[in-house]
């Protein structure tokens, strides 16, 4: 408590007035009423940009998927299960914000049926095939958009993670985009700790291995001296 209230009373307000739409977790597909697709996404990572954007300032609204985390002070936050109500949650309200971050792991793909009820194992069929249909891409549907906000994208990736992180940035249309290398132990998806390395247009910085809520620090504080209004 004490250090909060010493880093909200010592950071320079620099998101002051900045209306931040964030996204956040995994999300759920669901496959019949008690099974779904999921991911090993914690929600560390957003919660803890939440709460750095906060701490400066910003007005934040966090959306996210299923998580087991207490909303930061100050931050509203809105929960949702699948990929297609995140999506809804994201563009019903982006109009309304300057900056938008996309960290959720969103699902690429879900069920193509949701089976009204349990689905059931039988005696004569040793195997299951599963059909699944592409999830909207949620950032970069934001990124399509004319009056776009300041969007910061995140890439997760095991090999090649520059390039594919510069891919996306130019793919998707975002302004910048933190790349992580999951392979690594210790460090990503589900653990306290993360590096990473932030591009974008004509530039990089590497945020090196830190506890989340510090790396979100110093992220949220790069991305504060590139967002122009
Ligand atoms: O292409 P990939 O899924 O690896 O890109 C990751 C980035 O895209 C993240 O910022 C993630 O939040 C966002 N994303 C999204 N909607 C999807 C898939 C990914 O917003 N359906």
């Amino acid at each position: 408590l004490v250090e909060r209230c010493c880093q909200q009373l010592t950071a320079e307000p620099l998101l002051a007035g900045v209306k931040l739409l964030l996204t956040a977790g995994p999300t759920r597909e669901a496959l019949d009423p008690v099974r779904y697709i999921s991911n090993h996404s914690s929600g560390k990572m957003g919660f803890a940009l939440a709460a750095a954007a906060a701490e400066l300032g910003a007005a934040v609204t966090l959306v996210t998927g299923p998580v087991n985390l207490p909303t930061p002070v100050g931050v509203r936050r809105i929960d949702v299960e699948s990929a297609l109500q995140m999506h809804e949650a994201v563009m019903s309200r982006i109009g309304e914000c300057d900056l938008f971050i996309g960290c959720a792991a969103v699902a690429d793909y879900r069920p193509a049926q949701v089976a009204s009820q349990k689905i059931k194992k039988t005696g004569d069929n040793d195997q299951m095939a599963l059909s699944l249909v592409k999830n909207p891409d949620i950032i970069a549907a934001v990124g399509a958009l004319s009056d776009k906000p300041f969007t910061v994208g995140f890439a997760a990736e095991t090999v090649d993670v520059e390039q594919y992180a510069l891919d996306k940035l130019r793919r998707k249309r975002l302004d910048m985009i933190a790349a992580n290398d999951v392979s690594r132990a210790g460090q990503g998806f589900n653990a306290d700790d993360n590096a990473l390395t932030v591009f974008w247009q004509g530039g990089q910085a590497a945020l090196p291995l830190a506890d989340k809520l510090t790396l979100a620090r110093h992220l949220v504080a790069l991305i504060a001296r590139h967002y122009r209004p």
